[in-house]
């Protein structure tokens, strides 16, 4: 396994992402390049979060020393393309939880709505929504609303993806602190329905080659 996680510069990060943008990208060189960007994004939020530096052997000497068992932070992946995100923050954070959500867009009005919830009941020190696409941030309002509904106190929820638009960082700033929503691109805005420009497409169609 490459377990070997570090908070490399923005120069891979930047690599990664052209990778990603390509739309003749095959899905096995997607998975790769979105695994490997996971991974970047997972080392800098443990780095930011905890001030440790990261790998996941850091993650399986520290726990087995019981200096820090990393279980405070409820990761919260949104079906379907967070789910990719998630084996990058368990490396790193083994004891996390991780609180699965789905949010579908009504057709009509394209309001978001909620169906399926698995959170757990009871906060914990802080939660981190993981979506790679942040666009009209729709979706990531309606979670970290949730999250708040829940007991989480704003500053403590937290936000990363791969690409944003304009527009979703700015939604998604009237709810939780601006410093708290990490992605690796801010691109120009949205097209008419609703996705990145430019972007990369679908990432769900693209990671699961669907
Ligand atoms: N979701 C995606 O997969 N891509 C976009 O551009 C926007 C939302």
């Amino acid at each position: 396994m490459d377990s070997v996680v570090q908070v490399n510069g923005l120069a891979e990060e930047q690599e990664l992402l052209s990778v990603l943008r390509n739309r003749s990208t095959p899905t096995a060189e997607f998975r790769g390049a979105s695994d490997r960007l996971a991974r970047v994004l997972s080392a800098k939020f443990v780095k930011r979060l905890y001030d440790v530096s990261c790998t996941a052997e850091d993650r399986v000497h520290s726990t087995d020393q019981g200096v820090q068992d990393f279980a405070d932070t409820l990761i919260v992946p949104v079906m379907r393309a967070g789910l990719a995100l998630v084996p990058a923050f368990t490396e790193l954070l083994p004891d996390a939880p991780v609180g699965i959500v789905g949010v579908e867009r009504n057709e009509e009005t394209a309001e978001p709505s909620l169906y399926y919830e698995r959170l757990p009941a009871a906060p914990l020190e802080r939660a981190l929504i993981i979506d790679p696409m942040l666009a009209t941030g729709g979706t990531a309002c309606l979670i970290a609303s949730l999250l708040i509904e829940l007991g989480y106190e704003s500053g403590s929820i937290h936000f990363v993806g791969v690409l944003a638009a304009p527009v979703g960082m700015d939604k998604l700033s009237r709810i939780i602190p601006r410093p708290n929503v990490t992605v690796a691109a801010v691109d120009q805005g949205l097209d008419q329905h609703n996705y990145i420009v430019p972007g990369l497409g679908d990432y769900g169609d693209r990671y699961y080659g669907t």
